[in-house]
């Protein structure tokens, strides 16, 4: 009994070790999926440098097995994450009769799939096509962004579940609210407008969006400018159809339905540009892309301030960029942007803008207080100013920190320099920005979870006297020698100095 065991264990055994390394050589077929990462071809091919291997996908095109390793019918390799800063995960491929069982995670995805053999025409039908990128160069800057921009973008709010309808009445509201008049002037569609591209290459709206060039049309009658948004990835944040291998023309559809505004983010170009030195050139592409139209655009860069962007965002012909990853609707979310992933002041200015992303006043998840803070603190920092709510549904507190003209005119001040912190004690902020006028913005921050005093001196921004001062959201002058404010917990006051 006990040798039949044994000789069933051998077969067993030498049944295993019977699927060879070469069993793996070839092309391997993913079924057809549009579940991230769009897996489309694995191959594996022995040279007489030893084995090599690369998996097709239409996020991130060819990505290279690392650290391969084979033995029998197994290969065990490293893929890398999109994200370059996550850590490669380990997959394995394994010889499974005529098919191949692939294992292994990307992002938060888990691949377990069974593929089967493809042929050579097989490969040459889903190979990636991979586009070149312009030589490095530096654009010659232009006058289109003298302030931050401002308007109304459609993401924080609607996602990717915006349509036609929905911008056309979000532009009637911007001037019916008065949003306009007070400076908001953009209206963007961010992601999820995308449909397919034509047989000619062209990339067309989605059913939401019927014709893009009617709706650039009604939004420009209201006395608004219109912008829209793209990657240089072949795909997008939320998976609609990127700008890669058709970055000119793109530009030019943009420029022909009447865009001025672009939004430009990296997504699934991280995976593709795995250098500072090509993300800059992914950047520039579209930069020249855009210039090339002759039309006016307004060039935002979103790729969440890495490879110290404020540095070379100008070059690239880039009017702001973002200087952190996504604002959430909530308060630690908007803190630790606004206070801390602001971007270099020095790298901000008139004509190009650090940019800590878009607004959250109005979406319901921070208190009065604490959008107050938000307001207070973007106008600090000289960033961009775009809404993220439903400008159709406005409370009236929600306007009043929107429309605050005084508040608006600090964060729009045309000397444009950044705001900083001058001093922080404990919990309690202060931060200064100087204005145009000679003016001083100072505003008291208390990141506390209870109210409390908040003094500053006039050395504290370099002032000897104060002539007068102004509580900018009550909107009143204050007595000049006051020195001390009680901040509500989350909470800011703003005032402007005279000296
Ligand atoms: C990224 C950007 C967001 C938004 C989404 C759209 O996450 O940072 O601002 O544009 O993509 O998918």
């Amino acid at each position: 009994m006990k040798r039949a065991l044994l000789l069933l264990l051998m077969l067993v055994l030498a049944g295993a070790a019977a699927a060879r390394s070469s069993d793996l050589a070839g092309v391997w077929l993913f079924p057809k999926s549009d579940e991230f990462p769009g897996l489309r071809l694995l191959r594996l091919t022995q040279g007489s440098d030893g084995w090599n291997g690369v998996v097709t996908t239409d996020w991130y095109g060819d990505i290279p097995m690392r650290a391969l390793e084979v033995e029998g019918g197994k290969a065990s390799f490293l893929i890398d994450n999109g994200n370059p800063r996550l850590p490669p995960r380990r997959w394995t491929a394994t010889a499974d009769g005529a098919a191949l069982h692939v294992a292994g995670e990307i992002w938060e995805r888990h691949v377990d799939a069974r593929i089967r053999r493809g042929t050579p025409a097989d490969a040459q039908r889903l190979a990636f096509a991979s586009a070149p990128l312009p030589a490095p160069a530096t654009l010659e800057t232009d006058r289109l962004a003298p302030t931050p921009p401002m308007g109304w973008s459609s993401w924080n709010r609607f996602g990717a579940a915006i349509d036609d309808k929905t911008v056309r009445e979000i532009a009637d509201h911007l001037v019916s609210s008065g949003l306009r008049d007070a400076g908001y002037r953009f209206v963007n569609i961010d992601d999820g407008w995308q449909g397919s591209r034509g047989p000619d290459g062209a990339i067309h709206p989605n059913a939401r969006f019927p014709d893009m060039k009617a709706l650039a049309d009604y939004v420009h009658a209201k006395g608004l400018k219109i912008g829209i948004y793209s990657s240089p990835g072949p795909k997008t944040c939320a998976g609609f159809t990127g700008s890669y291998g058709h970055v000119e023309q793109d530009a030019r559809t943009f420029a022909a339905w009447g865009f001025d505004y672009l939004k430009y983010d990296l997504c699934s170009g991280e995976g593709i540009y795995r250098t500072a030195a090509d993300v800059k050139r992914a950047y520039l592409q579209m930069g020249q892309a855009l210039r090339a139209t002759g039309r006016p655009f307004v060039y935002s860069l979103c790729q969440y301030g890495r490879d110290r962007v404020g540095t070379w965002g100008r070059d690239v012909g880039g009017h702001l960029w973002r200087t952190t990853g996504d604002i959430e609707d909530n308060y630690a979310s908007m803190a630790a942007i606004g206070f801390d992933k602001d971007g270099d002041p020095a790298n901000a200015g008139p004509g190009g803008w650090n940019d800590p992303d878009m607004l959250e006043i109005g979406n319901g998840g921070m208190s009065e207080d604490e959008y107050r803070t938000h307001m207070t603190l973007w106008a600090m920092l000289a960033a961009p100013l775009m809404l993220g709510n439903d400008v159709r549904t406005m409370s009236p507190s929600t306007i009043a920190l929107l429309e605050n003209r005084q508040v608006i005119a600090i964060d729009q001040d045309p000397l444009g320099r950044q705001g900083r912190r001058i001093r922080k004690d404990g919990e309690a902020e202060i931060w200064a920005r100087p204005l145009a006028d000679g003016s001083v913005a100072l505003a008291l921050f208390n990141r506390g979870e209870t109210a409390r005093e908040v003094r500053f001196a006039p050395e504290d921004v370099g002032l000897k006297k104060i002539a007068s001062l102004v509580d900018v959201w009550a909107g009143v002058p204050d007595n000049e020698a006051r020195r001390t404010w009680k901040v509500p917990a989350h909470g800011a006051v703003l005032l402007r100095l005279v000296p």
